[in-house]
């Protein structure tokens, strides 16, 4: 049975418009060591997935379906259960380093508490530990830098002191949402490349939450399309980039920037703009953008079948061509 296993996820929110779905029928699995991005655009699902899987929605927000890690269901958890998963287990890693680094307080307080609180190692251990991972991503003389704040961390070495704190309980799986975004180019492939080497030195899987496909080509070996709450495609990194199917797929990979091409090549977006959450259409969500709709399409979503072995589209049009 796989490390991680996720079936039909349902995430809805409950406003003042009436219940909102986010997230539909959402499956995928994860074994140890691998890594899967979640690719969309803005607004298709993907953060509100995996917030669901770590009981971390917003108030407002219900999650059903199955979600097996380690032979526990994550959805049916206590709060309890549930924060020493989170603590321990699965880690999560944002945009933002400072939404996990407290601001006032020296990294190497910060980093030696995880220890003390969740190993209960004493102060001096803790310490040396913390400095062992500040070394394991790349933070030049780490022993002295520790005791520094979190501003004094410029933005790409705050994104390391911040994977750095995530992996001090060794977790089994590294949740990592947008991580690079807010980065420059450089800094963000210097990022992707040290969350690789984590996963094959340390055996943790990753997902990756990512709008961009060039990022996932970086770090993944499987990928998973999100669009208007649903799965588009999924398969492994050359189902998607060399055999990809589905009409928003190939959209996305329009939109790649191809360095291959002269000029830097251009960045050709798909027209128009996501479904609205408040109405969802009853068909295909990505009927309305679709250059190759057919009636049916906005009638019922097409489910998600096997294009080949390992790859799934869910496309009327595409699987009979
Ligand atoms: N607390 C909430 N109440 C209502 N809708 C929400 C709430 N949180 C998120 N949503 C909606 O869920 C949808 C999916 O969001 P999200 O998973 O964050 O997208 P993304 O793919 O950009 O990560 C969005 O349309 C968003 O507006
Ligand atoms: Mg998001």
């Amino acid at each position: 049975m796989a490390m991680l296993e996720v079936d039909d996820l349902t995430v809805e929110f409950s406003t003042a418009d009436g219940m909102l779905p986010a997230v539909r029928g959402v499956g995928f699995s994860l074994e140890q060591g691998d890594a899967l991005g979640i690719v969309g655009e803005s607004g298709s699902g993907k953060s509100q997935t995996v917030l669901a899987l770590m009981g971390l929605l917003a108030d407002n927000g219900r999650a059903r379906g199955r979600a097996r890690f380690d032979g526990q269901d994550l959805l049916s958890l206590s709060r309890t259960d549930m924060n020493n998963i989170r603590g321990e287990k699965i880690s999560m890693i944002f945009q933002d380093p400072m939404t996990s680094l407290n601001p006032y307080l020296r990294v190497s307080r910060q980093m030696a508490e995880v220890l003390t609180l969740h190993k209960g190692m004493a102060r001096k251990e803790a310490r040396a530990e913390a400095i062992r991972m500040l070394d394991a991503v790349h933070i030049p003389d780490a022993a002295s830098r520790i005791d520094r704040y979190p501003h004094e961390f410029s933005g790409g070495m705050r994104q390391r002191v911040m994977i750095a704190m995530s992996l001090l309980c060794r977790p089994r799986l590294i949740i990592a949402d947008e991580p690079t975004t807010a980065l420059d180019v450089t800094v963000q492939s210097q990022i992707l490349m040290l969350l690789d080497e984590i996963r094959r030195e340390f055996g943790t899987a990753v997902i990756l939450i990512t709008h961009d496909l060039g990022v996932v080509a970086e770090v993944c070996d499987r990928v998973l399309v999100m669009y208007g709450g649903r799965v588009m495609e999924s398969g492994v990194l050359d189902d998607i980039f060399r055999r990809g199917r589905h009409p928003y797929t190939r959209g996305l990979l329009a939109s790649v920037p191809r360095l291959d091409k002269s000029g830097g090549g251009r960045l050709q977006g798909i027209p128009g703009t996501p479904p609205s959450v408040r109405r969802p259409p009853p068909g295909c969500p990505f009927e309305a953008r679709c250059t190759v709709r057919e009636d049916r399409c906005a009638e019922r979503p097409p489910p998600l079948q096997d294009a080949e072995v390992g790859h799934q589209v869910a496309c009327y049009v595409e699987m009979e061509t």
